[in-house]
């Protein structure tokens, strides 16, 4: 059985990491959406939520599942005897930190666990959860960005009734 992990932050889930799990799903048998820490970013949903968001999101996807893990990638990947991890690329800008990543996980697991690329669709190629958030925290509209139910919870977050 062929198994990958998709590792973010989710914070949270847009279309553009829907498109790529959507995607990753139909190539492997089995895949795990993993909700990790991004020591870098201070969260606007708790792990618990975003879990909950991205098992709504993709409740109809039979062999995605979503867990969460808070030390490294590696470990978590270790512990469940996967090797592939899958990240999405939307522009250049997104490489040097994407390959930095993918070749620290591949030294740390001594080669065990490789980095699988998949390109953003170009329709979300300009999406990321932090724009959608500094949107939606100005009371703009993020629609076509994230699905209606994680709209109205940003919103929430934010104090706006819309
Ligand atoms: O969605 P993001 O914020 O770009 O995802 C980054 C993430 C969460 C995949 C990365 O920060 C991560 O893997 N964190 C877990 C800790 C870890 O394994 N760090 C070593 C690789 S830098």
């Amino acid at each position: 059985m062929k198994a990958a992990i998709y590792p973010g932050s989710f914070d949270p889930v847009t279309y553009g990491h829907l498109d790529i799990i959507k995607r990753s799903s139909e190539i492997f048998d089995e895949l795990t959406v993993c909700v990790l820490n991004n020591k870098t970013k201070s969260p606007l949903f708790s792990v618990e939520e975003r879990v909950k968001i991205l098992k709504e999101a993709t409740k109809d996807l039979p062999n995605v599942k979503v867990e969460s893990f808070s030390g490294l990638l590696i470990d978590y990947a270790r512990e469940k005897d996967i090797h592939v991890s899958v990240r999405g690329l939307r522009a250049v800008t997104d490489f040097e930190y994407e390959l930095q990543i993918a070749q620290t996980n591949r030294q740390l697991s001594d080669g065990d666990l490789d980095t699988m690329f998949l390109t953003t669709s170009l329709e979300y190629a300009f999406l990321s959860s932090s724009t959608v958030k500094e949107i939606a925290s100005f009371n703009g509209d993020i629609s076509q960005c994230v699905p209606e139910f994680v709209a109205k919870l940003i919103y929430e977050k934010y104090g706006i009734d819309r």
